[in-house]
């Protein structure tokens, strides 16, 4: 008998031929019975499918990748990033089992299954609502820092992520380059963090470190979403994070996010056993410089910044960031949300 599928809620349905591979994927694995197997859309998915599935061992998620994001500007991607972001969560769930999902199955199309967790709210959700948690920010920066510590300077993780070409494609590409494009007295200065970032082999990076792949559960930080996982600069990992909080700090005005940034910034530096914490923070700061511009300028942006005041006051602290770089821990502490 062939598999039979529906998709429900409001999100995408999704193709048949592929859904019928991954209905048979999760049979095999027998995380599904024979009967009726229903995807649910859940929400995100700006490069993946991601659906929730109830089998009969309880609730799961399946994550299936895109070959062309659903972003405004062209932007393709390898879908092996599936395959390596299953080995990121394995690598971390070995170093906390607190921290990821668990890994059920693979799937055809680099697609895999994961545990889902019921009651954890999205991190961005939380803080767009008002909920600014600085502990929970805190657990963040030392949760990313216990990977980081973890897999410095480790041949075998350098080997099983050797994820250069989709680092450049996703994040130094439209984060760096794109921006020095369009700004030429930036320029020279993103081009030597770009090329810094791309030469540095030192820890497993995640690579998407925002509040919107992060679950909070009562254990504390659950990290998802780890697509553009590579073998690089950890710095990247806790500026991606806290260029997040310091934007909306700008968009709701909330000296707390401020709060959150430094205190994420404070205990990922405390965690920071492999090479001598000044120098991590200082590359931190220059690339939370480059990232807190290319939110206002590159081909992702924040799509809740949409004042032109708002943009203005990231746009300005950041370009005088990229010319006159700060240690991570300084600019938090610099940070302005408003202008007189
Ligand atoms: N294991 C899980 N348990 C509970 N919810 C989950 C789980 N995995 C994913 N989700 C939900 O699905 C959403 C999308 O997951 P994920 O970030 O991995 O996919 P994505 O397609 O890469 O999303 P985006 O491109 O929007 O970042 C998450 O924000 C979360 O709400
Ligand atoms: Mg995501």
């Amino acid at each position: 008998m062939p598999p039979i599928w529906s998709a429900r809620g409001s999100g995408r349905s999704c193709d048949v031929t592929e859904a019928v591979d991954i209905v048979e994927g999760l049979r095999a694995a027998g995380l599904v019975g024979e009967g009726d197997v229903t995807l649910e859309p859940l929400t995100g998915g700006v490069s993946c499918d991601v659906w929730k599935v109830d089998g009969p061992a309880g609730p799961i998620v399946v994550k299936r990748p895109l070959p062309q994001l659903r972003v405004a500007a062209e932007w393709l991607a390898p879908v092996e990033r599936g395959t390596s972001e299953v080995r990121w969560l394995r690598r971390a769930r070995g170093v906390d089992n607190r921290i990821v999902p668990e890994v059920l199955a693979e799937l055809p199309g680099h697609a895999f299954a994961m545990r889902f967790l019921p009651g954890c709210p999205v991190w961005k959700d939380e803080l767009t609502a008002g909920r600014v948690d600085v502990d929970f920010a805190a657990a963040v920066g030392r949760s990313i820092a216990a990977i980081h510590a973890a897999t410095a300077n480790s041949e075998s993780d350098r080997q099983d992520f050797p994820n250069d070409a989709m680092f450049r494609a996703l994040r130094v590409d439209p984060f760096f380059l794109h921006v020095a494009q369009k700004e030429p007295a930036l320029a020279p200065a993103l081009y030597a963090l770009a090329d810094d970032l791309i030469a540095r082999k030192i820890a497993l990076v995640h690579g998407d470190v925002s509040p919107k792949n992060i679950l909070v559960s009562a254990d504390g930080p659950v990290f998802l979403d780890a697509e553009c996982a590579v073998f690089g600069d950890p710095a990247f990992d806790p500026a991606f994070c806290i260029t997040h909080l310091l934007l909306k700090a700008v968009w709701l005005n909330d000296d707390r996010l401020t709060q959150a940034a430094t205190a994420l910034v404070e205990t990922y530096r405390a965690g920071i056993s492999w090479e001598a914490a000044d120098e991590v923070m200082l590359r931190a700061g220059k690339l939370t410089a480059g990232l807190l511009l290319a939110r206002v300028e590159g081909k992702s942006p924040a799509p809740y910044l949409t004042d032109p005041e708002h943009k203005r006051i990231v746009r300005d602290q950041a370009s005088a960031l990229i010319l006159a770089p700060q240690p991570a821990d300084q600019l938090v502490a610099n940070w302005k949300r408003t202008y007189p």
